[in-house]
């Protein structure tokens, strides 16, 4: 069955998911667990490439990152709405992770690889503050106001793969560039993809698709690389290794 395959084959298809040249075919792969080394062969491909580790499972690789933390940067400055608009009223505060069940999970976690992570451990210190200004339609950006990673400071999906209730490709939550409501990916992913219910504080994301098709994906939890990602179709995920998590604002 798929469901008890699929948490084996998730640590590859998160790695695969960013590099297009790595990408899994269908069916096929991930008939067994990645080894230690070979998640990192492919990181350090990458970083001979000039390329900076993808995936968190190679953690902190190039200390003082954060200090390159740019907290203006262009793609948001170009922002500017041609109508003047009401002042957006803005919430912030931690991201509290729960199990779709309710249950606690944690904090979602600062992290300079720009996959944040779950803080399961509860140090509010390396917890990401992050703040939804939502007006008119959505959906918005969510910005990290202290991220760890550099450039920019947005959250969404970090890649342009196409997500479908029928498909068990994923899109990494990561760090992202700028991009209007409800338009697709560009290839370094989405921004604007949140909605905010400010009666329950929960943050709700929708993903196009390159294509125009959208969706509203569940958020999965991959406990054992620790990674956070968006995918189609939540009975695709186990529930073991696999959580379906939703996002609330902790103010
Ligand atoms: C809620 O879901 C989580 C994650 O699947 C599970 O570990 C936990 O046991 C569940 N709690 C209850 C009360 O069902
Ligand atoms: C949370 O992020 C910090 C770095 O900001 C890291 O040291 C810590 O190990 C992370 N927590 C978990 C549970 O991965
Ligand atoms: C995301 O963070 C990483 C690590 O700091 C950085 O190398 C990358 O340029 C950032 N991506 C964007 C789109 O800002
Ligand atoms: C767009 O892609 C999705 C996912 O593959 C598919 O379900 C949908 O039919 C496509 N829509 C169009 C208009 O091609
Ligand atoms: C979600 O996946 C399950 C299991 O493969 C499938 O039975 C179901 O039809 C899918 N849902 C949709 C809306 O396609
Ligand atoms: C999708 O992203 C990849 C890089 O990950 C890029 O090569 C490709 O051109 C992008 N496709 C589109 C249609 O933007």
């Amino acid at each position: 069955m798929l469901f008890r395959a699929l948490p084996l084959l998730f640590a590859l298809l998160a790695l695969c998911a960013f590099t297009v040249e790595a990408r899994p075919m269908k069916g096929r792969v991930l008939s067994r667990r990645l080894t230690v080394e070979e998640r990192s062969l492919t990181n350090a491909e990458r970083m001979k490439r000039g390329l900076p580790p993808r995936a968190p499972v190679i953690g902190r690789m190039l200390p003082g990152r954060e200090l390159l933390f740019d907290p203006t940067p262009a793609s948001k400055a170009k922002r500017g709405s041609p109508s003047p608009s009401p002042t957006p009223k803005s919430f912030s505060g931690r991201v509290h992770i729960k199990a779709t069940n309710g249950s606690h999970v944690g904090f979602l976690n600062n992290t300079d690889s720009g996959f944040p992570n779950v803080d399961y451990v509860g140090t509010p210190s390396t917890d990401i503050v992050v703040k939804i200004s939502p007006s008119g339609k959505g959906p918005f950006d969510l910005v990290a106001t202290n991220a760890a990673w550099a450039g920019s400071p947005l959250l969404g999906g970090g890649t342009n793969d196409t997500l479908s209730s029928d498909s068990v490709v994923i899109v990494p939550l990561s760090n992202t560039t700028h991009t209007a409501a409800g338009a697709p990916p560009t290839s370094k992913g989405a921004s604007a993809i949140w909605s905010f219910d400010s009666t329950t504080l929960e943050l709700t994301p929708k993903w196009t698709n390159l294509n125009g098709s959208s969706l509203v994906p569940t958020i999965g939890w991959h406990k054992e690389s620790n990674l956070l990602f968006f995918i189609g179709n939540d009975s695709l995920i186990d529930g073991i290794q696999n959580v379906a998590v939703d996002f609330f604002l902790e103010k």
